[in-house]
C-alpha cells in the first residue's frame, strides 16, 4: 500500500482520453445534483398552482412538500446496500428512472393521491442519487482533483435550484404541470450519461472482477499509473475481505466509529445551520428589505439566492483541492456565523422599528447578510460535506456508511423544515437566526477538532490515516502541499 505522502503530478489528467472520461463522470455527477436541486427549488412555485387546481389546505401542502424528503430518507438508507450488492451504476440508473417516473406521474396526475405517489417516487430517486452520485464520483476521480469532481454534484444542486427558480419566474403558477415536466430534461440526460460511464473500479475489485476493474481504471488513470492504482485498490479490498463480509454492526465498530462520527456530524451540521430555512424564507426576508411586489421578491430570490448559490460553488470547485477541505469549511462557518447574526439583527431591529426610513437600512443589512450567508454555505458546507462523506469510509462499509450519513442529512433537513415554523412563531425570527448562528460556532469547533484534511490523498491513504489512529494534527502536518 502507498505511503501517506503522494506526488502531486501523478493524477493530473494529461491525456485527452483520460480528460474526456473525467469530464463525462463530472457531467453525470452534475446532472445527478441538478435533478435533485430542481426538485427542491420547483415546489415553492408549483405549490401555488397545485393549491388552486386541487383546493388543498396547509396540511396537504406540507405533505406534498415533505414526501419527497421522506422518500429520499428511505431510499438513502437502502441505497448503500444496493450499491454494494449490484454496483454503483445500476443504482444510479435506478435513480434516473425513478426521477423520470416521478416527474411524469407528478405532471399528469388527476388528483392529490397520485401526486403524492409521484412525490414519493421522485424522492426515492433523489435519495438514491444523493448517496450514489458523490460516492461514485469519489471512487472514479483521480485523487488530485477528487474534491473538484465531487463538488460538481453540489454545483448541479445549486444549478437545479436556480433553474427551478427561473422556471417558476417564467411560468404562471397555473402551469405547474409544465414546471414538473421540465425536470424530465436533466432526468433523460442523466440516464444517457449513466449508460455511457464505466462501473466503479473499486466495486469491481471487491466483486473479484479484476479485468473489468482494470478497464474502468484505464479510462480515468494515466497509462503509466494504472497498475499501481489497481494494486493499491486490491491491497485495500483484500485486507478488508480477509475480515469477512461487512455487516451493519461493523459500521458502528470502533474501527469505523471515528469516520462515522465525522460524516454523520457534518451531514447534520450542514442542515441545522439553517440553509434550507433561509432558502425557504428568502421571499419574506426580501419583503423586509423593502421589496414590496411579489415579482421583485421572486426576482431577488432568483438572483440573490439562486445565482449567488451557483456562483459561490465555483469557489469550492476551484479551491477544494488547492486549499483543502478544512480551510473552506472553517472560513465558510465564520462567514455564515457573521451573516446569520446580521440577518438576526435585521429581524430584531425590524420588529422594534416601524419607520420606513429605518427599515430600509435594516433591510439592506438583512439582504447583504442573506447573500453572504448563501455564498459562505455554497463554498463550504454545501460541497465539502458531500465530498468528505464520500471519501472517509473504508471501501468495505463505504456504501452503508455513506447511506447512514446521507439519511442523517435528510433526517436533519426534515426536522428543520418541520420545526422552523414552530420555532419562529415560538421564539421569533431573530432568536431563530441567532440560534442558527450559535450552531455555526459548534460546527466550527467540530470541524476544528474532528475533521481531517483529505486533500490529495487516495481513498486508500485516507484509510491508513484512520487505521494508524493518527491525530488530526499529525495528519495535517504530513498533508501534501497544494
Ligand atoms: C444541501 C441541500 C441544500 C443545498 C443548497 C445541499 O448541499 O444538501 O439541503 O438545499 O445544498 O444549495
Amino acid at each position: 500500500m502507498s505511503t501517506a505522502q503522494s506526488t502531486p503530478e501523478v493524477d493530473q489528467p494529461r491525456s485527452k482520453s483520460v480528460l474526456k472520461w473525467v469530464l463525462v463522470i463530472a457531467l453525470v455527477t452534475f446532472l445527478g445534483g441538478t435533478r435533485f436541486g430542481y426538485d427542491q427549488g420547483v415546489i415553492a412555485g408549483a405549490l401555488k398552482g397545485i393549491e388552486g387546481s386541487f383546493r388543498v389546505g396547509n396540511f396537504a401542502q406540507e405533505v406534498i412538500t415533505s414526501w419527497v424528503t421522506l422518500g429520499a430518507l428511505i431510499a438513502a438508507l437502502v441505497a448503500g446496500i444496493a450499491a454494494d450488492r449490484f454496483g454503483r451504476r445500476p443504482v444510479l440508473l435506478a435513480a434516473g428512472l425513478l426521477f423520470l417516473a416521478g416527474t411524469i406521474i407528478q405532471s399528469i396526475t388527476p388528483g392529490l393521491e397520485i401526486l403524492l405517489a409521484g412525490r414519493l417516487v421522485a424522492g426515492f430517486g433523489i435519495g438514491f442519487a444523493s448517496v450514489i452520485a458523490p460516492l461514485y464520483a469519489a471512487e472514479m476521480a483521480p485523487k488530485r482533483i477528487r474534491g473538484r469532481i465531487v463538488s460538481t454534484y453540489q454545483l448541479g444542486i445549486t444549478f437545479g435550484i436556480f433553474l427551478a427558480y427561473l422556471v417558476s419566474d417564467l411560468y404562471d403558477s397555473a402551469e405547474w404541470r409544465m414546471m414538473f415536466l421540465l425536470a424530465a430534461v436533466p432526468g433523460v440526460l442523466l440516464i444517457i450519461g449513466i449508460l455511457a460511464v464505466p462501473e466503479s473500479a473499486r466495486w469491481l475489485v471487491k466483486m473479484g472482477r479484476t479485468k473489468e476493474a482494470r478497464e474502468s481504471l484505464e479510462k480515468v488513470t494515466e497509462p503509466a499509473d494504472v497498475e499501481k492504482e489497481l494494486s493499491d485498490v486490491e491491497a485495500e479490498v483484500n485486507a478488508e475481505a480477509a475480515e469477512g463480509s461487512a455487516s451493519w454492526s461493523e459500521v458502528f465498530s470502533p474501527r469505523v466509529r471515528k469516520a462515522l462520527i465525522v460524516g454523520v456530524g457534518l451531514a447534520i451540521f450542514q442542515q441545522i445551520t439553517g440553509i434550507n430555512a433561509i432558502i425557504y424564507y428568502a421571499d419574506k426576508i426580501f419583503a423586509s428589505a423593502g421589496l414590496v411586489s411579489t415579482e421583485s421578491q421572486t426576482t431577488a430570490t432568483l438572483y440573490c439566492v439562486g445565482l449567488t448559490n451557483v456562483l459561490a460553488t465555483f469557489i469550492a470547485v476551484a479551491y477544494i483541492d488547492r486549499f483543502g477541505r478544512r480551510p473552506l469549511l472553517l472560513i465558510g462557518l465564520v462567514g455564515m456565523f457573521v451573516s446569520l447574526c446580521a440577518v438576526a439583527l435585521g429581524f430584531a431591529s425590524q420588529s422594534t422599528s416601524d419607520t420606513g426610513a429605518g427599515a430600509s437600512i435594516v433591510g439592506i443589512i438583512t439582504m447583504v447578510g442573506l447573500v453572504v450567508c448563501i455564498a459562505s454555505f455554497a463554498f463550504s458546507l454545501g460541497p465539502v460535506v458531500w465530498t468528505i462523506i464520500s471519501e472517509i469510509y473504508p471501501a468495505r462499509v463505504r456504501g452503508k456508511a455513506v447511506s447512514l450519513a446521507t439519511a442523517a442529512n435528510w433526517g436533519a433537513a426534515f426536522l428543520v423544515a418541520q420545526f422552523f415554523l414552530t420555532l419562529t412563531s415560538g421564539i421569533g425570527e431573530s432568536a431563530t437566526f441567532f440560534l442558527f448562528a450559535a450552531i455555526c460556532v459548534l460546527g466550527f469547533i467540530f470541524v476544528w477538532r474532528y475533521v481531517p484534511e483529505t486533500r490529495g490523498r487516495s481513498l486508500e491513504e485516507i484509510q491508513e490515516m484512520w487505521n494508524t489512529g493518527g491525530s488530526i494534527k499529525s495528519w495535517d502536518e504530513t498533508a501534501p502541499k497544494p
